[in-house]
């Protein structure tokens, strides 16, 4: 049996699609048949996956668009229904760890800051990026969602929104944020047909992740808490966030998808 294109004829925001899971999503809702609009702050690289999804005969275009500005969240919205006459999918992938720059993740298996160094302005940072940029991506394309007679919005949180660690509280924080605020979204709209899911990956290597999964400590103690013994690949993510943009997940909202290699089952 062969499986034809899963989102033939929609229309897709996916953000952080310059790198990524979120490029990964966006090359394979475009192999499916979605209109990719990608959003990101690293230009050239995000144009780059545009590029590499036309090249192949998608559909795509990069617009910069910083995720916790309103008014390019209003803007982006407006002009992707005004282009393309509706939206379908928003993927709010986007995300930072919040890491400070030439912080070492070597201590213990620490990902971050302990409390006691944390910054206000630090935690302000990571919630700003990672819970309100979704907030402000799932509001501003809920009314397009509305006039199409639906839509799916897929909030890529984390294990850290499920799971707290001796690593980032403000990671865990804001992650825990995408999931609750998924189901309430999910609960309010679900009579207009707006499903909203949020994904959880574990360690997936990635350039956000891969300083603690490869050559340390950290990445030894994470491979051991991790029962299928690898890291996960971004395609394993973008496989879970295909299916819930497409019509096959079409009774499925304020669901949690986790997907990491059984890390939390344990
Ligand atoms: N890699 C992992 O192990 C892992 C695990 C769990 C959850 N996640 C989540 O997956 C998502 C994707 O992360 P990734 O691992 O692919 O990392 P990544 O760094 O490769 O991609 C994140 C992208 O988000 C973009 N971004 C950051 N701030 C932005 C802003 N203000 N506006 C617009 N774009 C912005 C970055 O430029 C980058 O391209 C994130 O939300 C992350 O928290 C990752």
């Amino acid at each position: 049996m062969s499986i034809g294109p899963r989102l033939q004829s929609k229309v897709a925001i996916v953000t952080g699609g310059a790198s990524g899971i979120g490029a990964e999503t966006a090359r394979l809702f475009a192999a499916h048949g979605a209109t990719v609009v990608l959003c990101d702050v690293q230009d050239d690289l995000g144009h780059a996956v545009a590029r590499e999804i036309t090249d192949a005969g998608g559909i795509a275009e990069y617009f910069r668009h910083d995720v916790t500005s309103e008014d390019q969240w209003i803007a982006r919205a407006a002009a992707t229904e005004a282009k393309y006459g509706k939206i379908n999918i928003l993927g709010n992938i986007a995300g930072i760890s919040g890491r400070p720059a030439g912080m070492t993740v070597q201590t213990g298996a620490t990902a971050g800051a302990k409390l006691l160094d944390q910054t206000l302005e630090n935690w302000n940072h990571i919630m700003e990026v990672n819970a309100t940029g979704v907030f402000l991506g799932t509001k501003s394309v809920i009314p397009a969602m509305q006039r199409a007679g639906g839509g799916s919005i897929i909030n890529i949180s984390s294990i850290c929104g499920i799971v707290g660690s001796f690593a980032n509280a403000a990671y865990h924080a804001s992650k825990g944020a995408v999931r609750i605020f998924s189901k309430s979204a999910a609960i309010q709209y679900a009579a207009d047909q707006v499903r909203v899911n949020s994904v959880h990956p574990g360690f997936v290597d990635t350039p956000m992740a891969r300083p603690g999964l490869i050559g340390n400590e950290s990445g030894k103690a994470r491979m051991d808490a991790t029962p299928m013994g690898r890291f996960g690949k971004p395609i394993d993510i973008a496989n879970g966030c295909l299916f819930l943009a497409s019509d096959e997940s079409s009774w499925m909202t304020g669901a949690e998808l986790v997907i990491d290699g059984g890390m939390t089952a344990n």
